[in-house]
């Protein structure tokens, strides 16, 4: 098998409103790579108009994507930072793997039946594709290793199954350019920590989400201090006292994530934490946490206030690790066109 460098590729969607499942589910732990990897965090905007989006808000978007990534402590220059559609080789390529990923194979992802919803003939050709990009994505950089939330695990899959495919469909070709073994490596996902789910806080059972409708189910990248505690104090819990086991969050999904909340904040171990507070009254917990997540997130809404504030800087950014991305897929894309049989000027 030939040896890939091992590199970390991830994306995020600007989408509008980030919110605390964003970090923990992605942000921090994109933060916690950058020590053992190198790292590619790409904010993904033609992952974005699958579904329409308001070009003002767009770019808004993206830069406060961005801008949350530098704030959340990710060094873009010691790692690659950008925003998708200015490396061309990711589209580029989403088109091979659009010819090489099967119709029923995308037919069976569980995202685009909760996004296309009832009306599937109304949703876009991009939405139905949108696993194909995201192999893309990975691939252009031969990227080995991708933190991702408990959601995205199938397309995960999926983006193993393009590569095998194309190792595979390409055999002989890949063999005769002299590369060993497959030209694309399997990306292996990384779901780890506390909170890759974290839950809405009106709801246990649903995912904290940026289109519920009320505004209290979710703590915002935004919010200011009062508001996060606030939002933290009018939580849904249930009327007992916490558990002093994580054998009693069991059937608890309110107080179970603001556990997992808690924990991800603190790098603190469950049980730990309920060590401390279990027995007690809920609203002691509560303050603590708030305090937590406001001595956590405030220095980094503060930096993203103050980093929004330059658009140009973001701009420059983007710019800059757009062109250091580009050096690294350019000949993996002219490998690829090699590959397929193509021909390009030399
Ligand atoms: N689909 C991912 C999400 O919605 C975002 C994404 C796009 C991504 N391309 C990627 C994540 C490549 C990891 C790797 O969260």
């Amino acid at each position: 098998m030939t040896k890939f460098v091992e590199r970390v590729f991830s994306g995020v969607q600007p989408t509008g409103n980030l919110h605390l499942g964003n970090y923990l589910g992605a942000i921090q732990r994109f933060v916690e790579m950058q020590n053992k990897y190198n790292c590619i965090y790409c904010v993904v905007d033609e992952h974005a108009i699958t579904v329409w989006q308001d070009p003002k808000g767009l770019q808004n978007a993206i830069r406060e994507v961005t801008a949350a990534f530098i704030a959340s402590g990710i060094d873009p220059k010691a790692h690659i930072v950008f925003n998708q559609s200015q490396v061309a080789e990711h589209a580029e390529l989403a088109w091979v793997f659009n010819c090489v990923a099967r119709m029923g194979w995308l037919n069976r992802m569980t995202q685009f039946k909760e996004k296309a919803g009832k009306d599937k003939e109304a949703a876009s050709v991009g939405l139905f594709a949108y696993p194909a990009l995201m192999a893309a994505d990975i691939l252009v950089y031969r990227a080995t290793h991708v933190p991702v939330g408990e959601d995205q695990k199938q397309h995960l899959e999926l983006s193993r199954d393009i590569a095998t495919k194309f190792n595979n469909d390409f055999a002989e070709s890949i063999a005769a350019h002299g590369f060993e073994d497959g030209f694309f490596p399997l990306p292996e996902p990384l779901i780890q920590g506390a909170a890759t789910r974290v839950m809405s806080l009106r709801d246990g059972t649903k995912k904290m989400s940026k289109s519920d409708p009320s505004d209290l189910s979710r703590i915002n990248m935004t919010d200011d201090a009062d508001t996060i505690a606030s939002k933290i104090r009018k939580a849904r819990t249930d009327p007992e006292p916490l558990p002093s086991e994580e054998e009693g969050l069991k059937g608890r999904a309110e107080a179970d994530n603001l556990v997992a909340i808690f924990s991800a904040l603190s790098g603190r171990m469950v049980a730990d934490i309920l060590g401390e507070f279990g027995g007690g009254q809920f609203s002691t917990f509560k303050t603590a946490l708030a305090d937590l997540t406001v001595a956590k997130l405030s220095p980094i809404t503060t930096e993203m206030k103050r980093l929004m504030a330059d658009p140009a800087h973001i701009d420059a950014v983007l710019a800059d690790g757009s062109a250091r991305a580009r050096t690294i897929a350019a000949p993996i894309m002219n490998s690829v066109k090699d590959i397929v049989g193509f021909i390009r000027a030399k």
